[in-house]
């Protein structure tokens, strides 16, 4: 077996709550093939200022560098979403720590399980062996780019900004995995009216020369919204910048049934990040009525991205599977047909996964 250092980081809100489940899979996957797994674990976010004043303390940081992989919940809280004048914010020490660990690659694999084809609010014969896998820029972009607002707060803004290197290199990863998939690369942008968008798709009309093998398209944001719901299958890889691919996933959510079924990978120089895409959800905090499906589908991210370990993670997406097709579901992947006795809470849904794992 392998031996690995794994640093968790539940962050805020059902953050805390769905992370202990994708933890528990990740300890159950090391006891059946033998690896040895250690945990640590750090603060971030709303609990991290609290605690420290800083959304993402050294410590933490400190540890994510001394870490193989970084399992992370979610980040946000209803305080600074209703005072946008707070200058300490949550959201920064998720920011910092992808620019810290140069993680400028976010895959988003938006696969509809077969038992969830009912889930969603999108037709099931339109949905139907939909398989997009997305590669959203996170490093740059109006993300990171320089801030001002005027003295008199008239006025304010953000630079969206992109450099050539940030476009190649992401570029190149999304093409890697279309040649391992359908083939197919659309990337996302609105060269139309952005310099920004421009600079992108030059750069990858270049990139695509050395990938003669995989289909390019260019497609502009507006329309890619609209065709993602009219037609999600004839997307195979989607590559965007940072702001068009966190609006774009969360809209591709839906394809999968729910934001609750969705994780993500972020990778780039050396570790790799592994979170849900959903976010720290307030309103259902504590309940303990949190999908932990997202948690747990990015441990499995986790294992076959970062450790190499293709078995172990395809095993953790079959008991997820399994779990679905014994009728299992939470709250947001219910339809108004679930029974009773099939609707689960957070803990009862993760135990089912861990009975399937063995
Ligand atoms: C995401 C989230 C974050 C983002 C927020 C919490 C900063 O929405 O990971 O998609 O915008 O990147
Ligand atoms: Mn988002």
């Amino acid at each position: 077996g392998v031996t690995k250092k794994i640093l968790v980081i539940p962050g805020d809100g059902i953050g805390q709550e769905v992370t202990a489940w994708g933890k528990k899979v990740l300890e159950a996957i090391a006891a059946n093939y033998k690896h040895t797994f250690s945990f640590d674990e750090g603060i971030m976010g709303h609990v991290a200022i609290e605690a420290t004043g800083n959304p993402l303390p050294d410590e933490t940081l400190d540890k994510a560098r001394a870490s193989d992989a970084i399992l992370f919940g979610a980040i946000g809280h209803a305080k600074y979403d209703n005072d946008p004048t707070l200058k300490v914010r949550p959201e920064q020490g998720l920011l910092k720590i992808r620019k810290e660990l140069g993680l400028y690659a976010n895959l988003r694999p938006i696969k509809l399980f077969d038992d969830l084809l009912h889930a969603s609010s999108i037709k099931p014969e339109i949905l139907q062996g939909a398989d997009i896998l997305f590669f959203r820029e996170l490093t740059g972009d109006v993300y990171f780019g320089e801030k001002k607002r005027s003295d008199d707060r008239s006025s304010a803004s953000d630079l969206m900004i992109y450099h050539k290197y940030e476009v190649e290199r992401i570029a190149r990863k999304a093409y890697e995995a279309a040649r391992t998939r359908r083939k197919k690369l659309c990337s996302v942008d609105k060269a139309n009216v952005l310099e920004a968008s421009r600079l992108w798709r030059e750069v990858v009309q270049e990139v695509a020369k050395d990938y003669p093998d995989v289909e390019t398209e260019h497609m502009f944001i507006d329309n890619a919204a609209m065709q993602l719901i009219k037609d999600p299958k004839r997307f195979d890889v989607v590559l965007t910048g940072n702001l068009f691919g966190d609006i774009l996933t969360d809209e591709a959510s839906q394809i999968a049934g729910s934001m609750g079924m969705l994780a993500s990978a972020s990778v780039g120089d050396a570790i790799g990040f592994y979170e849900p895409i959903h976010g720290s959800a307030h309103d259902i905090t504590g309940k303990g009525i949190a999908n932990p499906l997202a948690s747990i589908l990015s441990a499995a991210l986790l294992l076959d991205i970062s450790f190499g370990l293709k078995e172990e993670s395809q095993r953790v997406i079959r008991a997820v599977d399994a779990t679905l097709r014994q009728g299992f579901r939470t709250m947001d992947i219910a339809n108004k047909h679930t029974p009773n006795e099939l609707l689960l809470g957070t803990d009862a849904m993760g135990a089912k996964v861990l009975e399937n794992l063995n």
